[in-house]
């Protein structure tokens, strides 16, 4: 993998990394302590939206630890961007080097400049990257090589705990399929093919097409696909107006999209999931599990604090959502979830005409 990291971006990512679990495990651990020790859950209004209100009211005015967790996780949030953008100043000649080396190789990218990318996604900086999505012409290859490998690694961001491990997560939604082999399998947001390695090292004979918004991602996603030796379809093309035939795959698999979509999108897209999915293929998502399923209120809080801090606008919405209930409204049937807290999958069956 070519970075081209010299000293000062390796001393900030590996500054950012170690803060970024030093907060999630220590400074999280004792907020969790001061959180049984001040609220008494007998006096809680009804409903968890309510409930997490509630309890953040006093976790901010009353916990020291949450505030420093709190603090350093949207400094982490902030300084890794600025980190990427100067890492990337010393690296650029042999990152591009890269790119040119894998050319030919990688699959067949589809980009289409006129694409209609919805505001929700074009007019929000995701994870305060600055200019969202498109906010660098290598957005992509940041996001991907510095910010998932080199800081995410270690976890304690948004929903992967401290010490977990992002990959793993992706690699157990490709096990949710209830098939052994499948032909075609689609990625939805495939964004820079992380979620299609794990795909195709789980059904390593399948043909996979991702679609994405971004075209900084999918560039990266052709290089991604190279460097494992595999040859993707990759569309630059909107979920819910999907550039393929109808029966076209017979998995069509979502991995951390649902989050950064209102609810009004995420329907259009499964209905749109529906009607390429083959009958009898299958729809597969893996997400943030929903808060009626998070191990405690204390983790809920934590979670929703994204909504507001780090530029996940949806995320709330998201977690609230009646997910089972939008798969099965879309056509699916035999609609499961099962997971821990991340990944948490759902799982839908087409029906055979
Ligand atoms: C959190 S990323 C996940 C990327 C990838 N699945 C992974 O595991 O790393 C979500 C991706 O979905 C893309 N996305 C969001 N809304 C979309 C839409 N309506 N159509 C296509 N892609 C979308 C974003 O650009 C982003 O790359």
């Amino acid at each position: 993998m070519a970075t081209g990291l010299k000293q000062r971006g390796r001393a900030d990512f590996n500054f950012l990394a170690d803060l970024a679990r030093w907060s999630g495990m220590s400074l999280q651990g004792a907020a969790e302590e001061d959180f049984d020790r001040l609220i008494d859950t007998d006096t809680l209004p009804e409903g968890v939206q309510s409930q997490i209100r509630a309890v953040t009211k006093v976790m901010e005015a009353e916990s020291k630890v949450y505030q420093w967790d709190r603090f350093y996780t949207r400094f982490c949030a902030e300084q890794q961007f600025r980190s990427a953008l100067l890492a990337y100043e010393d690296g650029e000649a042999e990152i591009l080097a890269e790119y040119e080396k894998y050319a030919d190789q990688g699959g067949t990218l589809h980009l289409n400049p006129d694409v209609e990318a919805p505001s929700y996604w074009s007019e929000t900086e995701f994870h305060l990257a600055p200019g969202g999505w498109e906010g660098h012409p290598r957005m992509g290859f940041m996001i991907h090589d510095y910010v998932y490998d080199l800081i995410f690694s270690t976890g304690g961001v948004g929903a992967v705990r401290a010490g977990e491990k992002f990959t793993d997560a992706r690699v157990t939604t490709a096990r949710g399929g209830l098939k052994d082999h499948y032909d075609d399998i689609l990625s939805l947001g495939v964004g820079t093919g992380r979620s299609a390695v794990s795909i195709q090292e789980v059904y390593p004979d399948a043909r996979i097409t991702g679609v994405e918004l971004g075209r900084t991602e999918l560039e990266h996603a052709k290089v991604v696909a190279a460097r494992h030796g595999h040859e993707w379809e990759l569309y630059q093309a909107a979920a819910e107006n999907l550039p393929f035939e109808d029966d076209s795959f017979d998995l069509v698999t979502a991995f951390i999209l649902f989050h950064e979509v209102p609810v009004p999108a995420a329907k259009q897209i499964l209905a749109e999931a529906y009607r390429v999915c083959r009958p009898g293929g299958e729809v597969l998502i893996g997400d943030v599990a929903p808060y009626k399923d998070q191990a405690s209120l204390f983790r809920c809080m934590v979670l929703d604090w994204e909504t507001e801090h780090r530029e996940e606008p949806f995320w709330r919405g998201s977690l609230l959502a009646d997910r089972p209930g939008l798969v099965s409204a879309a056509g699916f049937e035999q609609v499961e979830e099962f997971g821990a807290s991340y990944p948490w999958v759902t799982r839908g069956v087409k029906p055979s005409r």
